[in-house]
């Protein structure tokens, strides 16, 4: 599983955080890949924003990420590769140019079962914004984790 943002500095560290607490409590599975990447190279090495770890960990989740950039040739070993936004979509889109590698490339809120907000179907950029956006953006990406959990959960015991 691959969580892809702008900086993976803010949304995608988290997501793949929240996911594999999820994993973890859910089912102590610790064999499927969960990491994270960017489209762009701003923040490369970075650890993830002081904000956004500050609010996952006021949730009880520990962010530990270094950011890199998405490599387009790894988009084809990944089994789902979840787009924050529809920006970051169109760019993975454009990047794969087989159908079958595009088939795997989703929207990350196509799994969120919250729908009427007015940042649908993106999750919002937080980091020109207060420390509110990075709460919606954890509430966002809490619920959606669970609901991907539930699915990948359901697929291994059918
Ligand atoms: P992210 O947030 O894509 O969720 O990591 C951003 C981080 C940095 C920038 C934009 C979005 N930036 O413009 O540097």
């Amino acid at each position: 599983m691959l969580f892809v943002c702008t900086g993976n500095v803010c949304r995608s560290p988290l997501a793949e955080a929240v996911l594999r607490t999820e994993l973890l409590r859910r089912n102590g599975h610790q064999d499927i890949v969960v990491d994270s990447a960017g489209t762009h190279a701003d923040h490369i090495g970075q650890q993830a924003d002081p904000r956004m770890r500050s609010v996952a960990r006021s949730h009880g989740i520990t962010v530990h990420h270094r950011a890199r950039r998405l490599e387009p040739s790894e988009l084809s070993s990944w089994d789902m590769i979840f787009a924050m936004d529809e920006g970051h979509l169109r760019i993975m889109t454009r990047y794969a140019r087989e159908d079958e590698v595009a088939g795997r490339i989703l929207l990350f809120r196509s799994y969120d079962p919250v729908r009427d907000d007015r940042y649908f179907p993106d999750v919002p950029d937080p980091w020109y914004g207060a420390r509110d956006g990075f709460e919606r953006v954890y509430e966002i990406v809490s619920r959606t984790c669970q609901r991907i959990t539930d699915a990948l959960l359901a697929d291994r015991h059918d």
